[in-house]
């Protein structure tokens, strides 16, 4: 191919390898200014005679943006796509595309990271030593709760929730679950799982692991009523989103001991975190890391920018997320 007919692809952000070796193999790369706000105004202009972008969850893919002139792929390196208007991409004849299963296992590890971090007070213990604090052993200092033999609750037993209840099994846990699909029967007893009603699953678990996306129905799906019911000695884990939780709401339980604790790695208003938090003792916080080992954040590069090499050439990506585009393409 001439390189003049070659496609361009707006990158946003920074990619891994093989991720840029991918795209290279088909298209000419647009990188988005470093630092400039991200605003769709910035993004649509920035797209302007691309057929592809590359995003990332921070990146917000709205209509105008899915409207500009000739686009036909947006790729998101990320399995949540809530920033992707993917119903007016449809509209707009524009493919999107996501990265599942390949960070289930590494995210799964994280949460899991979490529970034990909060549990068993990681966090505060290394402060502890480094502030100078060990002056000698005591039987009551830095008291935990217990990981094994708890009672585990998960809102969402997607591929990364059930991850995680593969993990419990090791520590002998109860496993309870809830979600609008339930499993079969088969799969319930095969993972050891148990389906509940979402009071019950958050009135009888030590800790609770949210593994939804976000959409308008998950929504603040933990608040203050939500909260009010957990066992005063539950950790509450978030390796989704952030707004599925209230984080108000959140502060408040943590702040009065409501709750034991919670391990967060997403926030309401990325890269914003509530002052509450920050100030809470009780919560290990992280910066959206889940994903993050160089071997699964190098592979949902690389499957992204296979989706978008697929796209270009004409063919259907992989992990597309709106066929109907395929009849409305340009
Ligand atoms: C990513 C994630 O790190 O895949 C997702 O949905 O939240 C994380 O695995 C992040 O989205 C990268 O863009």
């Amino acid at each position: 191919m001439n390189t003049q007919d070659r496609p361009r692809v707006l990158n946003m952000h920074k990619l891994l390898e093989p991720g840029p070796s991918v795209l290279a193999e088909a298209a000419d790369v647009v990188q988005f200014p470093d630092g400039k706000p991200l605003t769709d105004d910035n993004l649509a202009e920035a797209a302007q005679g691309c057929a592809g972008i590359l995003s990332m969850l921070m990146d917000p893919i709205t209509e105008k943006v899915l409207a500009t002139p000739g686009l036909r792929c947006v790729s998101n390196v990320a399995v949540g796509y809530d920033n992707v208007d993917v119903a007016a991409a449809t509209r707009h004849g524009v493919m999107v595309t996501n990265t599942p299963g390949i960070l289930d296992e590494t995210t799964a590890d994280f949460a899991f990271a979490l529970m034990m971090a909060v549990a068993r007070r990681v966090v505060q213990a290394d402060h502890f030593v480094r502030g100078t604090h060990f002056k000698g052993w005591a039987i009551d200092m830095m008291l935990g709760v217990d990981v094994n033999h708890a009672t585990l609750g998960l809102i969402g037993i997607g591929r990364i929730g059930r991850a995680v209840a593969k993990r419990a099994r090791g520590f002998n846990m109860r496993v309870l679950y809830a979600d609008t699909s339930p499993l079969s029967a088969d799969e319930e007893r095969e993972m050891g799982v148990t389906r509940a009603d979402m009071h019950t699953l958050l009135t009888q678990s030590d800790f609770v692991s949210v593994h939804v996306p976000l959409t308008e129905n998950t929504h603040h799906l933990i608040g203050a009523p939500e909260l009010a019911v957990m066992k005063p000695t539950a950790v509450l884990v978030n390796t989704s989103r952030g707004p599925v939780i209230d984080e108000g709401a959140l502060v408040d339980a943590l702040k009065n001991h409501r709750i034991f604790g919670a391990g967060l790695d997403v926030f309401e208003r990325e890269p914003q975190v509530h002052p509450g938090l920050i100030a809470a003792h009780n919560a290990v916080l992280a910066p959206h890391i889940a994903s993050a080992s160089t071997r699964t954040r190098s592979e949902m590069c690389a499957m992204a920018a296979r989706n978008m090499v697929t796209a270009l050439r004409g063919g259907r990506p992989a992990n597309l997320l709106n066929p109907q585009a395929l009849s409305r393409r340009r």
